[in-house]
């Protein structure tokens, strides 16, 4: 199976610190990813290099096929990779359907189109599918979190992605809120979106992730089946104490 994104030897230094000190990790077309590891262990700098966010110090990463490698971010969701923030961003001032319809509007031609057809093609359609649809003409900046996370995803999908990279999606979420989360994202590689997702939440990650790889001081230190990676000695190790 080929990686639809193949990072290599992915490198990232600030200064005297060294966030990623050369990873090399696939995603393969229509799996759920999940990573892994302590905080500070470079999981959100792994999501802000592939995005353009940060230009890496070594390594390449190459989205199907292309060099993507220190490419802006504006342009690499015009490839078709799409993020979340943790702060889901969105118009406060204005009502939920025009952010999505604006987000709509913005999202790179069709002809970028890898995946045929999009599920969504009406702003209506999208609020439908996260769950939020009578929010539609409340205004963004009054709902409540939960919601507001559905809006954030929401325009995320907007921006067409083949690839979503979701940071820590459930923060911040109550367990309804959560297991609803999870239904939803669970059924985006049926919409050909290929998900990478990062969370500590560990019965999260077993719900969603088929595979897991472990970041610990910025290196990979585990890469397999959930329930493996769960149980090898040096994932133990890093979370010893915690709730693996
Ligand atoms: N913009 C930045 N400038 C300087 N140092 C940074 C920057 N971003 C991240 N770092 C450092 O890089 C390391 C990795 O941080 P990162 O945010 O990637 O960790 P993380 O695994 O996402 O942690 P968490 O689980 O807490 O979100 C940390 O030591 C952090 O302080
Ligand atoms: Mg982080």
């Amino acid at each position: 199976m080929n990686a639809i994104l193949d990072i290599k030897g992915l490198r990232k230094q600030f200064g005297g610190v060294t966030a990623l000190s050369g990873i090399d990790l696939a995603i393969y077309e229509g799996e759920i990813l999940g990573v892994v590891g302590p905080n500070g262990s470079g999981k959100t700098t792994l999501f802000n290099v592939v995005t353009g966010v940060h230009k890496p110090t070594a390594g390449s990463v190459t989205w199907r096929g292309r060099d993507i490698t220190g490419i802006p971010a504006h342009e690499i969701s015009r490839t078709g990779i799409g993020y979340t923030f943790q702060q889901a961003m969105a118009f406060a001032g204005l009502p939920v359907i025009e952010n999505v319809r604006i987000a709509m509007e913005h999202a790179r031609r069709p002809k970028h189109a890898v995946n045929g057809a999009f599920s969504w093609p009406t702003p209506e359609s999208l609020l439908d599918f996260v769950g939020i649809r009578p929010l539609a003409n409340e205004m963004a900046g009054v709902l409540p979190f939960g919601n507001l996370r559905l809006l954030g995803l929401a325009l995320a999908l907007a921006s067409r992605p083949t690839l979503l990279l979701l940071d820590e999606p459930a923060a911040g979420l109550n367990d309804r809120e959560t297991a609803a989360l999870v239904r939803l994202v669970e059924q985006f590689p049926s919409h050909g979106i290929s998900v990478c997702v990062i969370d500590h939440d560990m019965k999260l990650m077993q719900m969603l992730c088929k595979r897991l790889a472990v970041l610990d001081f910025g290196s990979k230190i585990a890469d397999g089946p959930t329930n493996d990676v769960l149980h090898d000695p040096k994932v133990l190790e890093v979370y010893l104490g915690g709730e693996v």
